[in-house]
């Protein structure tokens, strides 16, 4: 179920006063709702920001889940700053590519691991170093000590243990797949962390302005009709749906 909505504002509940009929905004629903599947949607007006004015008002709805969660790992719990090394694990994928992008904007030194298929992509995006996780051994290949590990990638548990090995004492690992618990090394002071992202409607605001002047780049795997939806979950179900699906309601 999608939760990530972008589109205009049709209609306002009685003393909403901060955006207004007519508004292009972009939000994150609450994922305990109905979701955006539809041609209309009733989202609360304090988890709406304006969207980005440079990019299609339907990619807006692209960006929200992902790059929030980039945002929350690297800052809120990995409190990532300038100068600092940062292992992105998984960063061919759609949080990986903002995650690159924000981590190289505080200036932090980015070494990312990415497939074949995504190394171009994520060198683009600005990562110093990247490990290819199909031929080499990541743990093998960092050398010096990371400040923080963020891991996105479906690893087994015990390479995801394995990872905490690369980070300095008192560092910290932020881990998104959240099936299985982020490892801490409690004699090294180094904490494991699991994030759930959460809707942020300051946060959405700074990252669409950062889309806006160009700063972050929202990428789209393509684009369905609302009406395709059953099909794209079931390729969705089957692992065939790599980076963003925008889903296009029909215009009235
Ligand atoms: N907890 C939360 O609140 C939250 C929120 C958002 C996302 N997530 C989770 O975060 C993860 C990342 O999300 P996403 O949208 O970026 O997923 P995604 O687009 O599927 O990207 C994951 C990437 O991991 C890479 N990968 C696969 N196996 C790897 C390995 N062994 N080592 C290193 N990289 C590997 C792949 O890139 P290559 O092309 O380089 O092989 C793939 O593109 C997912 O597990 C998602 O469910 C959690």
């Amino acid at each position: 179920m999608p939760f990530l909505v972008s589109g205009t504002v049709d209609a306002l509940g009685a003393g909403v006063d901060d955006v207004a009929v007519g508004d292009r905004v972009v939000g994150f629903l609450p994922m305990t709702g109905t979701g955006a599947a539809a041609e209309y949607v009733i989202a609360s007006a304090e988890i709406l920001t304006g969207a980005p004015g440079n990019i299609p008002l339907a990619d807006a709805a692209a960006f929200p889940l992902v790059a929030l969660t980039a945002w929350q790992a690297l800052f809120d719990h990995g409190k990532l700053t300038a100068g600092q090394r940062v292992l992105i694990n998984g960063a061919g994928g759609a949080v990986g590519g903002y995650a690159v992008q924000l981590a190289r904007e505080v200036r932090a030194h980015v070494i990312a691991t990415a497939g074949p298929r995504s190394a171009e992509r994520v060198r683009a995006a600005g990562a110093d170093e990247v490990i290819d996780h199909t031929t080499t051994d990541v743990t093998a290949a960092v050398t010096e000590p990371a400040d923080l590990v963020v891991n996105l990638a479906p690893v087994a548990p015990e390479q995801l243990g394995a990872l905490v090995t690369l980070i300095r004492d008192g560092g910290t690992l932020v881990n998104t797949a959240v099936w299985m618990p982020a490892p801490s090394d409690e004699e090294r002071g180094v904490r494991g962390i699991d994030l759930f992202v959460r809707s942020d409607a300051d946060q959405l605001a700074d990252l669409a302005a950062r889309i806006s002047t160009g700063e972050l780049r929202v990428d789209v795997a393509q684009r369905v009709a609302l009406a395709d939806l059953p099909a794209l979950h079931a390729r969705a179900g089957a692992g065939e749906l790599p980076g963003k699906t925008v889903v296009l309601a029909p215009t009235a």
